[in-house]
């Protein structure tokens, strides 16, 4: 690990798609899965196998299909979610199983009603039951970000012990602060005594809206492994955006040292499909799959954008597949954007000219949301028209 390779385990299609109106049957599973491998992430988690006969038999193909990717089934610490997920699992190259329990004192008094030791015996038996039909088994310490930091190492400690490969970090409840959730996997790495035997990961909750900067600081902590999905879909507020913390460590690279296997430029392809098949929108305005993520609106972002790109945009379209950089015609735009987008209408308009019509422009852009080509047409010929008559 010391090349600072960043593990990507992709939960769109277990986590993503418990949200409301997400659920996928096989055949547009299978299709994502397929993408997502395309795409270059390390892991895929396929479903939760006992969940339905349904997603049994989504994890079982997915297992089937897929040939360089890690496929993973998640389970609770029950034998028999532990067995069904095995028994899906079983056509995978590369199976894992993804098991655990809630370790926070919510969790242990509210959920389950037991204790710490208790769950601590529940823990180390469920990797144990896994370790039957795998060598690679993943702990969830379900609602890390609220449990007891000693108490964690010792369950952490314990599973590495029984046989996990993976210890997975979550921040169920989107709870944590950056620094205290970095500070959480600091500590596991300082005092859990067999930690390099394995990988931490982080899965952080999106309900205050830090599940990136949570992750990111969790990897520079000492986390190898990041839990996302396409677009931030997940439970409530959702998961952390594989996109974002993607183009993160890629921006950052120089910096940070780590990076990750991912083609960007499927980045924005991949969300469209997602978005498409899950039947849910990316907002406008979201990190480098939105589709404003690269369009330019006020004057003075234009002008400098048209000088050059890199003024206000850290990165190429191209370099996330996205469509390329656009100039939006508005109220607020100015003469720069407005003679760039004449010129391009074929156009050919002095400084005078475009000073005339960018009257007549912002007239237009007062009376509704965005100034289309017709529009400009439109303004155009007017002026040209009355040009010629003078
Ligand atoms: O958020 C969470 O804790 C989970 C676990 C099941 C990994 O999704
Ligand atoms: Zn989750």
């Amino acid at each position: 690990m010391a090349d600072g390779k960043i593990y990507i385990f992709d939960t769109t299609l277990r986590d993503g798609e418990q949200v409301p109106g997400c659920k996928l049957n096989t055949k547009e599973k299978i299709e994502l899965a397929l993408a997502l491998e395309e795409l270059g992430v390390d892991i895929i988690e396929a479903g939760f196998p006992i969940s339905s006969p349904g997603d049994f038999e989504s994890v079982s193909e997915i297992s089937r299909v897929i040939k360089n990717a890690t496929v993973c089934g998640l389970s609770r610490a029950v034998q028999k979610d532990i067995e069904t997920a095995a028994a899906a699992l079983k056509p995978a190259r590369r199976p894992r199983i993804h098991t655990g329990i809630g370790t926070s004192d919510y969790h242990i008094k509210s959920k389950f009603n037991s204790t710490r030791e208790e769950i601590l015996q529940r823990a180390i038996q469920c990797v144990k039951w896994a370790k039957n039909f795998v060598d690679d088994v993943e702990f969830y310490a379900e609602d890390a970000g609220r449990t007891d930091n000693e108490y964690l190492a010792r369950v952490v400690e314990a599973v590495i012990k029984a046989g996990a490969t993976v210890v997975n970090i979550p921040d169920t409840t989107g709870y944590c602060l950056p620094h205290q959730y970095g500070e959480k996997i600091a500590y596991l790495i300082n005092n859990v005594p067999n930690v390099d035997k394995a990988i931490l990961s982080c899965h952080c909750h999106n309900d205050l809206g830090l599940a990136t900067a949570n992750s990111i600081a969790g990897v520079i902590n000492g986390a190898r492994q990041i839990e996302c999905t396409i677009n931030g879909l997940g439970e409530r507020a959702g998961n952390t955006s594989l996109e974002e913390v993607v183009m993160i460590l890629k921006q950052h690279q120089q910096t940070l040292g780590y990076h990750t296997s991912i083609n960007t430029k499927q980045l924005n392809p991949l969300s469209r499909l997602v978005a498409d098949t899950m039947r849910m929108p990316v907002q406008a305005n979201k990190a480098i799959v939105g589709s404003n993520a690269f369009s330019h609106s006020s004057g003075i972002h234009q002008d400098g954008f048209l000088k050059d790109a890199l003024t206000y945009e850290i990165i190429a379209p191209e370099e996330v597949g996205a469509d390329g950089s656009k100039i939006v015609l508005t109220a607020r735009s100015g003469r720069s954007a407005l003679a760039h987008r004449l010129h391009l209408l074929g156009y050919q308009f002095n400084r005078n000219d475009v000073d005339v019509l960018y009257v007549e422009f912002l007239k237009v852009a007062d009376s509704k949301k965005e100034v289309e080509d017709a529009d400009l047409h439109e303004l155009a010929v007017q002026y040209q028209a009355v040009a010629v008559t003078a």
